[in-house]
């Protein structure tokens, strides 16, 4: 049995089956994603995270083709998610992007579509205000796009609570997924909570805390340095990148680690079936949350942006609460 066969799988509101790990692609250096794809399929990952804005669906597309070709994996065996960009929220812009992005991936459909953030910019990377450019019109051709079968799941990333009431208010086809940074230093526990009673299935993005880049909060201090993490993998003679992706599928949460490299695309999916942590771990990582991020948005919210980190995340409560308990 490879691991995975037995990688938990969630229903979506489609009623179609996603697998509850799978490959991140952001940073995935064009040159090398292609061959990277190519050896975790051959590894037996079935679910690839991919995004316009990554620069990288062309190569991502070449390597599904070789796949389909060489191997005995079929469309029908992958789930594939790609996002639309900040640039393409406008009603008459959403089709074509989506229609880009399959000719990039050469598919005929894709598994999800996810609205990759709660930000509007024009094309040339200038900001507008959410107002001009609702959610709730963007999601109206997000949903026609499901209606001529070119996507079967439609979702968002980066969207708080108060977002996701905002966008059921109006949805005819509520969210399948919301996609967002979690790890144990960023827990977010009431996100979780709303997704799990709305049914929304919850994907968390940079499980490992990523690597830093321009984009990342430069003070956050690395997760798989944690010396809990650290500790309770040894204990199980596990990697650190192991007990995130483990913790990760123990709360029910979709989880989708990046790697380029061969030994850890292996690393990481070893993790599902390696070990089960114990009640004195989960105590462990839950003591270690600090709502903190990697990829805090301090890129939406530059001079003239209409974009806070107020009301981005509109999470003013939860760091009020923090502040509080000092
Ligand atoms: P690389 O692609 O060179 O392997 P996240 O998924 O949280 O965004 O984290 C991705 C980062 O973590 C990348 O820099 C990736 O580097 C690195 N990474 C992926 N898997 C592991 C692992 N098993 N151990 C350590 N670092 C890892």
């Amino acid at each position: 049995m490879t691991p995975s066969s037995i990688v938990k799988a969630y229903t979506l509101v489609s009623g179609r089956s996603m697998p509850g790990f799978g490959l991140g692609t952001w940073q995935s250096e064009p040159g090398i994603v292609g061959q990277a794809v190519k050896d975790a399929i051959a590894l037996g990952y079935r679910h690839i995270d991919c995004a316009a804005i990554y620069g990288n669906e062309p190569e991502i597309g070449a390597a599904f083709s070789s796949v389909f070709t060489d191997t005995d994996v079929n469309r029908e065996d992958l789930f594939i998610t790609s996002k639309l960009w900040n640039s393409k929220h406008h009603p008459a812009d959403v089709e074509p992007a989506l229609q880009q992005t399959l000719s990039d991936l050469g598919l005929s459909y894709l598994d999800l579509y996810l609205i990759h953030w709660p930000v509007v910019l024009t094309d040339d990377g200038s900001y507008l205000p959410l107002e001009d450019v609702p959610i709730s019109d963007t999601w109206k051709v997000m949903e026609e796009c499901v209606d001529k079968g070119l996507v079967r799941d439609i979702g968002v990333s980066n969207f708080s609570v108060q977002k996701l009431k905002s966008l059921l208010e109006t949805a005819r086809i509520k969210p399948s997924v919301n996609q967002v940074e979690r790890h144990p230093y960023l827990q977010n526990q009431e996100l979780i909570d709303y997704c799990k009673k709305e049914g929304i299935r919850l994907t968390a993005y940079s499980p490992l805390g990523t690597s830093a880049t321009k984009f990342a909060n430069q003070e956050a201090k690395p997760i798989l340095k944690d010396a809990s993490i650290n500790e309770i993998a040894t204990k199980h003679g596990a990697t650190p990148a192991q007990v995130l992706i483990q913790w990760a599928l123990e709360c029910d949460t979709v989880v989708i680690p990046k790697s380029t490299k061969l030994h850890r695309l292996k690393e990481n999916l070893e993790a599902v079936t390696k070990f089960k942590l114990d009640a004195d771990d989960v105590a462990k990582i839950k003591a270690i949350d600090e709502h903190t991020r990697y990829l805090d948005g301090e890129m939406w919210c530059g001079e003239g942006s209409p974009y806070t980190l107020e009301n981005l995340w509109n999470e003013e409560h939860i760091i009020k609460t923090a502040t509080d308990e000092l």
